[in-house]
């Protein structure tokens, strides 16, 4: 593979060990971060500073990397945040910086590129989403909607994209091991809060669930396959076996008893 990658958010989690494997490979990848300087520099490929929420940044990021390389062959809308709270106590701005980040970014950045995939007749975008997207996770609602926002986004842009031969991939990952865990917002509540105690047990048990997940080096064996693939599927979900089957499991239980299944897990 000699492809022009961008991948959003390389500096940590999926986004880092996506750019080393595919730079790895031979492909040309640029990586961003919004610090890039905080890390040591990838050997492989590079890591470029953008803030996708700056809405103002992303014509130039492509505009670089085009001038170098004449083509994006894929982008990889990957930086994202996580979120939780319980709704009654989130606050609004709080609720727009996670869709500045993990929704409207995205779509910036996509405007960006797609003139010149057009231009090239070729092009794939991958969405990295999430399980969660499938799903309303109490205390995740937030996150979740962003995340299906960006499927429902993806499954779209798929269709209006046919035409110039540009292809969208959702990958839906459940629980990996990254830095997502140490990086996400939770709502600070007052212990007064009528959610405060089943609230904090959720969290602390996803942070527990989350430092014990799997490897997200099967998220970048994934997205490989999908960029070698000549001709990928528009979705993909991948993670432990239990999330896995909850996707599947919402769609044939009767819908009470899918909730009762979900409150259960999260002791509601
Ligand atoms: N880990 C999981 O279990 C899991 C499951 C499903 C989906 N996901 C999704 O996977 C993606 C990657 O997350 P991760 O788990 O790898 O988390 P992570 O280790 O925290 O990495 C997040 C990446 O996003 C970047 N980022 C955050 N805010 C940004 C902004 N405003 N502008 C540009 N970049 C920004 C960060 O870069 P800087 O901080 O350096 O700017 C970082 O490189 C996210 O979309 C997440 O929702 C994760």
């Amino acid at each position: 593979m000699n492809k022009v990658i961008l991948i959003t958010g390389a500096s940590s989690g999926f986004g880092q060990v996506i750019a080393e494997k595919l730079s790895k490979s031979g492909n040309t990848v640029y990586g961003t971060s919004r610090n890039p300087e905080k890390y040591p520099e990838p050997k492989n490929y590079k890591l470029l500073k953008f803030d996708i929420t700056s809405f103002k940044e992303s014509k130039k990021l492509v505009e670089k990397i085009v001038s170098e390389n004449e083509r994006i062959d894929v982008l990889i809308n990957n930086a994202g945040i996580g979120f939780t709270g319980p709704i009654e106590e989130i606050l609004i701005k709080d609720i727009k910086r996670v869709f500045d980040t993990n929704y409207f970014g995205h779509i910036d950045i996509v405007q960006s590129v797609l003139p010149i995939m057009r231009k090239n007749k070729s092009g794939l975008i991958i969405n990295i989403t999430s399980i969660a997207g499938y799903q309303g996770i109490p205390f995740g609602s937030i996150y979740s909607a962003s995340k299906a926002s960006m499927e429902y986004l993806g499954e779209a842009l798929n269709m209006e994209l046919n035409k110039f031969r540009i292809r969208v991939v959702n990958i839906a990952p459940g629980d990996y091991k990254t830095n997502i865990i140490y990086n996400r917002n939770d709502t600070n509540l007052s212990k007064n809060s009528p959610y405060y105690n089943v609230y904090k047990d959720c969290i602390d048990q996803w942070s527990l669930n989350m430092s014990r997940s799997r490897n997200p080096i099967e998220v970048a064996n994934l997205v490989e396959k999908v960029i070698k693939s000549k001709n990928p599927k528009i979705h993909y979900i991948i993670g432990p076996f239990l999330q896995k089957i909850s996707v599947f499991l919402k769609k044939i239980l009767p819908e009470k008893i899918y909730q009762r299944l979900l409150m259960n897990h999260y002791k509601l």
